[in-house]
């Protein structure tokens, strides 16, 4: 055992996220591992990733379950199985039904390319353009029963540039998600971050993950 966070991450397309994260882990002295990904598409980017990093890639059809309910317990088993302690949604397109997320309470993360609570759900830079924002960004958050409505870990703000599309505005922000997922999954996995209610603070020093 290499006594590091075991990390699972479900992904359903190009898994940018996800590489950020098995980057990150391939660093010396970081102290999770990704062990295992998942998703919900065959053909998603995300598990040519995962298995170009030679770690295992799992797709599960959601056909093959009756409903969400089973699916979702399909998935806790697959993450159960890999012995994961901490799950990372990264562009993971199906809604969690509420036993998967209060069974992984406090041990599973988002990324969302907004400053939440800001433009929560899809397609949240167009929703930023549109609104006329000036400061856009990216939260990554614990997960809870609502949509991007869990306790904030991590929050990194970019500029709204009047020439904006929204792929470039996008662009911008991936940098920011690339660089505080990584940060926040570290900091979980040295047990500094501490949720109190809505609030997530960071110990200086580490305590148990
Ligand atoms: C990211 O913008 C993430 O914030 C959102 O979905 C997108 C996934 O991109 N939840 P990628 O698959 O990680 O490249």
């Amino acid at each position: 055992m290499s006594g590091r966070l075991r990390v699972g991450v479900l992904a359903s397309g190009r898994g940018s996220n996800l590489q950020a994260l098995l980057d990150a882990c391939r660093q010396p002295g970081f102290p999770a591992e990704v062990v295992v990904v998942v998703s919900d598409r065959e053909a998603a980017p995300a598990l040519a990733r995962a298995a170009a990093a030679g770690v295992p890639a799992v797709f599960l059809n959601p056909k093959d379950h009756a409903d969400r309910a089973g699916y979702d317990a399909a998935l806790l088993g697959c993450l159960a199985g890999h012995g994961v302690e901490l799950t990372c949604l990264a562009g993971f397109m199906r809604i969690l039904g509420p036993a998967f997320v209060r069974a992984l309470s406090g041990r599973l993360m988002n990324v969302h390319p907004s400053l939440l609570p800001a433009f929560p759900g899809l397609a949240a830079q167009r929703q930023a353009l549109e609104h006329g924002v000036k400061v856009a960004g990216a939260t990554v958050h614990f997960v809870d029963e609502g949509v991007d409505t869990g306790p904030i870990i991590a929050q990194s703000g970019v500029p709204v540039l009047d020439g904006d599309s929204e792929a470039s505005l996008a662009a911008r922000i991936l940098v920011e998600e690339h660089r505080i997922y990584p940060e926040a999954v570290r900091l979980f996995a040295l047990g500094r971050l501490r949720v109190a209610g809505r609030r997530v603070t960071i110990d200086t020093e580490g305590g148990s993950p």
